[in-house]
């Protein structure tokens, strides 16, 4: 792919395909605002359903078709008999976990503060096979601490790792993992690499291929810009054999034969199917992630990248002012910005950003900012300009409780 010129950049933004009002939204992390013909797609759905004969035996199929085929595009897998279309992570993490024996090998690792579905899946499994969890410490360093993680995990499989769970990118502050090198590594020891790739497939450019992971999984409702309730899985060919969590009707042989569904089939539909759950023809949701892939297919998540790249080296840059340690523009996603609040009163943050219209995600001492194609350099200059506000504010005050002091 040739790279986007700087001109290039300036008008890649895909706010219009949004409507996202005079917000500045910048929370993508936490769920993602839909594209307008995603929504579109949504309300066609649900009409179709209004008066039931418009819904054909073929909506059954066709969607749960196209998501397949969009994803595996999207990731650049070979075939789209590895995908399977889910509620949510946390399903699929349970059928890879329940496919997984415990072998001789005894330890599970995972980062610090994992995102939950994962933690909680992995932890019962170590608790059922007296495995271990092995959980790798966040650095306390900022600048490089996507390095120094990736490192760390790295250094932490070898041959008694069997299962390394993790991100490309950390859900909390995006440090960036190097997903290349712990795979490498993974593969060395025979470990099964499994990636949530909920944070970051869509807007960073993942290669199935070259990562050759056991499984991948994403749920629709963040960077892939789709409806909630539904999740995407790649399942590697081995996984391809297990067993799903529930035996459904349409995930067996021939269920495209509806007057002859009580000849009862032993065999599962090809591939990853068979772990599709129950009702994935859902007629309002298929479409919608479908018409999403569609869009990020047709905008290339690599010239993605590199626009969610640029805001957000612009925003570190101009942060950079006001002494605030940032994750360096290498060790972090992409569309990620980690900041720390530590030094401003929260309360005062947020209201300065309300009243800016501007929506992120302040937790504690930390604020987490999170770019797409919806986003533009002027959402940026609104957010370090409440940052301007908030300090111009507070050396205000600093300099009136001088005075005050010394005329007291
Ligand atoms: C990293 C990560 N993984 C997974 C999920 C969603 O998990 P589940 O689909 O099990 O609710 C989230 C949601 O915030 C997330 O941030």
């Amino acid at each position: 792919m040739s790279e986007l010129t700087v001109t290039q950049l300036k008008t890649f933004c895909k706010k219009a395909d949004f409507n996202l009002e005079d917000y500045h939204y910048l929370n993508g992390a936490y769920m993602s605002p839909l594209p307008m013909v995603t929504e579109q797609a949504g309300i066609e759905g649900m009409r179709r359903k209004r008066i039931p004969m418009h819904l054909t035996k073929e909506h059954f199929f066709s969607y749960r078709r196209l998501i397949r085929e969009r994803f595996a595009q999207l990731i650049h897998g070979e075939s789209s008999e590895n995908i399977a279309i889910l509620p949510s992570v946390s399903y699929g993490l349970s059928i890879i976990a329940n496919n997984t024996p415990c072998n001789d090998k005894k330890n599970i690792i995972l980062v610090e503060d994992e995102f939950p579905s994962v933690y909680y899946t992995w932890e019962k499994y170590c608790r059922r096979h007296q495995a271990e969890l092995i959980v790798i410490k966040r650095p306390v360093e900022v600048e490089n601490r996507g390095s120094l993680w990736s490192q760390a995990i790295i250094d932490a499989i070898d041959e008694n790792t069997h299962v390394v769970s993790v991100g490309n990118i950390h859900w909390q502050d995006g440090s960036l993992f190097d997903l290349k090198r712990i795979a490498e590594k993974a593969h060395a020891y025979g470990a099964l690499l499994v990636i949530d790739a909920t944070q970051s497939v869509g807007a960073i450019d993942i290669d199935i291929k070259q990562l050759n992971p056991y499984a991948l999984l994403a749920s629709s409702y963040k960077t892939l810009l789709g409806p909630y309730s539904m999740a995407i899985g790649y399942f590697s060919d081995p996984l391809c054999s297990g067993e799903p969590l529930e035996e459904n009707w349409i995930n067996r042989n021939f269920s495209d034969r509806f007057a002859e569904l009580t000849h009862y089939q032993d065999h599962y539909r090809q591939g990853a199917e068979r772990f599709d759950v129950g009702e994935s023809s859902n007629f309002i949701l298929t479409p919608m992630l479908a018409e999403s892939l569609k869009l990020l297919i047709d905008w290339d998540v690599r010239k993605i990248q590199q626009y969610c790249q640029y805001l957000t080296n612009y925003l570190s840059g101009k942060l950079q002012a006001f002494n605030i340690p940032l994750i360096g523009n290498r060790d972090r996603g992409c569309h990620y910005l980690g900041i720390e609040i530590s030094q401003f009163d929260p309360d005062v943050l947020v209201a300065e950003l309300e009243t800016s219209r501007i929506i992120a995600s302040v937790r504690g001492d930390f604020m987490r900012i999170s770019l797409h194609v919806y986003n533009n350099i002027d959402d940026c200059d609104a957010l370090i300009d409440a940052f301007k506000a908030v300090l111009s504010r507070r050396t205000h005050r600093a300099t009136h409780a001088d005075v005050t002091e010394v005329s007291e």
